[in-house]
């Protein structure tokens, strides 16, 4: 296999994953591997912006292809202005969410179907898929606890979804992984920080960090 550029995390609210590539960040920079570390929705200015209107708490009028459309839109601006100038350098990205998110949030968890949103998401990508995804795993009701209990993060329009949402992205997302077993790499979010960051350094040390 050739080394895995483009990199992303997936998972439910609260797996940890913002932590675990703020410590990879530090972990490319001493190996001295050249990398660009960013986020969906998001990353650049115009996908931020539109990144404010999905996740507006005030948006309660917001119609489900309307969040899809929006999300795949902020996806398209974010790859060709973000991330393929970055892997075209050679440089690997890590980014927390892309496809996935979309498939597992949008495709099952909203009813808008995986098939129709994988389909405006390859109109959006011209089908460029991630090298590699780590898939953060712990029970929606563990991650909706530890978000209530950090106070540091605000609270968005998707957060103020109760618990049946949140089981049903987890069901989306195992969806997923059985679409893509050869892409995806199941990590358990459920243990202790040091130990998910481990696991994943791990699978990072075997595939990229090897000569
Ligand atoms: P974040 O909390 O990881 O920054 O993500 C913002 C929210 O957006 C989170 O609730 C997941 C959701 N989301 C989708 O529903 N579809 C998508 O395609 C992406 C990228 C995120």
């Amino acid at each position: 296999m050739n080394k895995p550029l483009f990199i992303t995390f997936e998972g439910p609210e609260g797996a940890g994953k913002t932590t675990i590539i703020q410590q990879l960040n530090k972990e490319l920079k001493n190996h001295s591997i050249p990398f660009v570390s960013t986020r969906e929705p998001g990353g650049i200015d115009i996908a931020e912006q539109i990144r404010s209107v999905i996740l507006n708490p005030k948006n309660t009028e917001m119609d489900g292809r309307t969040e899809a459309l929006l999300y795949a839109a902020a996806r398209r601006q974010h790859l060709v202005e973000r991330v393929l100038p970055a892997l075209e350098e050679g440089k690997v990205v890590l980014c927390d969410r892309f496809i996935d998110s979309s498939l597992a949030y949008q495709g099952f968890a909203r009813g808008l179907g995986i098939e129709e949103v994988f389909s405006i998401n390859q109109f959006a990508t011209e089908d460029r898929m991630p090298d590699m995804t780590f898939y953060f795993d712990l029970s929606p009701k563990v991650g909706l606890e530890r978000i209530e209990k950090n106070n540091l993060r605000e609270k968005n329009r998707l957060d103020l979804e109760k618990l049946d949402f949140h089981q049903k992205v987890q069901q989306g997302y195992r969806q997923v992984l059985d679409r893509f077993p050869e892409r995806i790499v199941v990590i358990n979010a459920e243990q202790p920080i040091d130990m998910v960051y481990n696991d994943v350094l791990q699978v990072l040390k075997e595939r990229l960090f090897k000569d």
